[in-house]
């Protein structure tokens, strides 16, 4: 079978249209099963996306007390509390909306001495809960997903990875300079997002064209890392702004 249509398309109208179809899907996943374990994504792209699972929370259709999360990635050298940090984002954006328990949500710990034990015991940690029910991905324009930059083996678990050029850029919007942006991150490995029983891939906006015309494709490779998903057997992909 070609890989291409193992990925499932859908195209939504514009951006709020995207992430209320996403948010639909993990909505429907939580009120089936209350002891979900959801992967998150960071990013610019999924803020809609957590928007409309706090409003669907605030309006009692949905709780998260015996959900669980795991994101995806966070930078090495920053502290939950750093305001760049993805823990930050998370409370930000959802954590401290929602009646998840502290326990339960769980983001890579880039400020630890041991980085290498953290990134092990975050693989331990995802298998003993039962593994990710459905896992939200956004796409860097090199391809990446998590931080799992180009030329990364499909193979590894959560890992250190030393960040791009390109991705730096595209994040420094996030700090006062690009000088401050952390070179090192911890992330989900490409066999930890494979693992995952469903997949959620977002693309919005213009600037991921290449990175969507590179999917389309269908060529598996390691120097596109978002092509691994092409061997998963779940996968819906919602995009907007892009052909
Ligand atoms: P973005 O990031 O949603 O801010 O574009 C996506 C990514 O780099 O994975």
């Amino acid at each position: 079978m070609n890989a291409v249509v193992n990925l499932k398309w859908i195209e939504a109208a514009n951006y709020e249209e995207m992430s209320k179809l996403a948010a639909d899907m993990f909505k429907a996943e939580l009120k089936h099963n209350p002891k979900m374990v959801l992967g998150l994504a960071t990013g610019g792209t999924p803020e809609g996306f957590y928007k409309e699972l706090v409003e669907a929370y605030q309006a009692g259709e949905i709780s998260f007390e015996q959900a669980q999360s795991y994101n995806l990635d966070e930078y090495v050298g920053i502290n939950p509390t750093n305001e760049a940090s993805y823990h930050y984002y998370m409370d930000q954006n959802l954590f401290n909306h929602v009646d998840m328990k502290r326990e339960n949500i769980h983001v890579p710990k880039g400020d630890t001495a041991d980085l290498q034990a953290a990134a092990a015991h975050y693989d331990e940690m995802i298998e003993a809960a039962g593994g990710v029910d459905i896992q939200l991905l956004g796409i860097g324009i090199n391809g990446h997903i998590g931080f799992n930059e180009p030329g990364t083996p499909f193979t590894l678990g959560t890992n250190v990875v030393e960040l791009t050029e390109s991705t730096r850029d595209a994040n420094k919007i996030y700090f006062n300079s690009i000088d401050e942006v952390p070179t090192y991150a911890i992330t989900m490995g490409i066999q930890t997002i494979m693992n995952a029983k469903k997949v959620v891939l977002l693309i919005s906006g213009a600037s991921k064209q290449e990175a969507m015309d590179r999917l389309r494709s269908g060529e598996v490779t390691e120097d596109f890392p978002a092509s691994a998903l092409h061997n998963h057997k779940d996968v819906t992909v919602i995009y907007t702004g892009v052909k």
